[in-house]
């Protein structure tokens, strides 16, 4: 049966939630679930934006053909080629054979790539501000690339003032019979899958992102409409100044993110007293996670939130502990920046992991390491404990 949602009186979503799936991106634990978003636009000419994943194909299907009510689809708008919005595609032309496309050269070229299709007249290419008059709804196109795929778009309607951004301000989670932000205890239950969903799939792309952000100060925006989670029709310019900090690698507050490893709790141990230490020396926001045992995900959210990093780390075959490298790597992957970072390596007949960590903090940018490098061997002795307290002093 369908269901679907109005945005406006001639906008509705036909999206769809998916609670079932375990891992998004077959990498990322979502464990509040997941919304594919697709808005139908009712004017003189109907126009689809995006489709869905195939995960919730029936259900989009349905929701199209309930809203459009036997009229027929005169266009679909492709913001984005990934296929937990395309998947559909294909489909979707068999169904309404009249329907024309509307994508940038480079949305045409990943189309071809997924689903063999000879597009010909339904093709329409647009480029950054070429507008496309429904009737009574103008849209523009805004070119978003890299925001977090090349052939990103994003439309604006200047009728209803709705922003379709993508992926932009979108969120892992489902809606709860909902489609508002102001609908949901955004900040309470939302931020931190916001947050974990954009330093882990945009976060690499903070200058992209912040040129998207420039564009949009001239646009006069009543809603923004993503690809993922609630609309946004309030509070918007909070949300912005969310994306505006992540995509500058600011933090949004003070705190210091103990991450370690440890096989048999000597370092856990180390981490412990520091993050005892710190507490009494009065720090806030000291959150202390092992590595095995938290996905890299949410370690990676952690570090975009505060200011300050410990890693502690025992040696491993000469190098970094393997938990510890992935979520190293993953960090400079994401073009992690600007934090103050502390090390504890742990050994116990060659320490070496200190060395390495080192290594892969400096070619990272704007990363301060705080001395000294705390050594253990083996276990926290008194002079080790006196470099941990010499350390917990430069974190603050
Ligand atoms: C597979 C493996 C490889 C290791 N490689 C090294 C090494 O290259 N150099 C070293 O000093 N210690 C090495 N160790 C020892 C641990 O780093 C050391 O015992 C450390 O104190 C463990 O800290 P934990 O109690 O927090 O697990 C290795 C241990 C294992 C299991
Ligand atoms: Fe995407
Ligand atoms: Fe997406």
């Amino acid at each position: 049966m369908y269901y679907t949602k109005k945005i406006t009186d001639s906008v509705t979503w036909v999206g769809g939630v998916d609670r079932r799936l375990a891992l998004f991106e077959n990498l990322f634990p979502i464990e509040n679930g997941v919304s594919y978003n697709s808005y139908l636009i009712m004017d003189d000419k109907t126009a689809l934006l995006d489709t869905a994943d195939s995960a919730i194909s029936l259900q989009f299907f349905e929701n199209v053909e309930h809203t459009l009510d036997g009229r027929s689809l005169d266009y679909l708008i492709v913001n984005h080629m990934e296929p937990d919005h395309c998947a559909c595609i294909g489909e979707l032309i068999r169904r309404y054979p009249e329907m024309k496309i509307v994508g940038n050269a480079q949305t045409f070229k990943f189309i071809k790539q997924f689903f063999d299709v000879e597009l010909g007249e339904k093709a329409v290419t647009v480029k950054e501000g070429d507008k496309l008059s429904l009737g009574t709804h103008e849209l523009s196109f805004y070119m978003a690339p890299m925001v977090h795929w090349p052939e990103v778009m994003a439309t604006y309607d200047a009728t209803e003032k709705i922003l379709f951004s993508a992926d932009a301000f979108g969120t892992f989670g489902a809606m709860n019979g909902t489609i508002f932000n102001d609908e949901e205890d955004f900040e309470g239950e939302w931020l931190d899958d916001a947050r974990r969903y954009y330093s882990n799939i945009v976060g690499k792309y903070g200058p992209q992102v912040q040129a998207v952000l420039k564009k949009l100060k001239g646009l006069d925006i009543a809603m923004i409409a993503p690809l993922h989670g609630p609309v946004w029709r309030s509070n918007i310019d909070w949300f912005i100044d969310k994306y505006d900090k992540w995509s500058r690698y600011e933090a949004e507050e003070q705190g210091i993110v103990i991450a370690y490893a440890s096989m048999y709790g000597d370092t856990a141990n180390a981490a412990d007293i520091l993050a005892g230490e710190l507490v009494e020396q009065g720090a806030k926001n000291v959150k202390v996670y092992d590595v095995s045992k938290t996905h890299v995900s949410k370690l990676i959210s952690e570090v975009f939130k505060y200011s300050n990093l410990v890693i502690a780390c025992p040696t491993y075959n000469n190098g970094i502990y393997p938990a510890m490298h992935e979520f190293i790597n993953d960090m400079k992957a994401l073009g992690i920046q600007g934090r103050k970072v502390g090390i504890i390596e742990n050994g116990t007949w060659a320490p070496a992991a200190g060395k390495a960590i080192r290594a892969e903090l400096e070619s990272m940018k704007n990363i301060e390491i705080v001395e000294p490098v705390v050594t253990i061997r083996s276990a926290l002795q008194s002079d080790s404990r006196t470099q941990l307290e010499a350390l917990a002093k430069g974190m603050l």
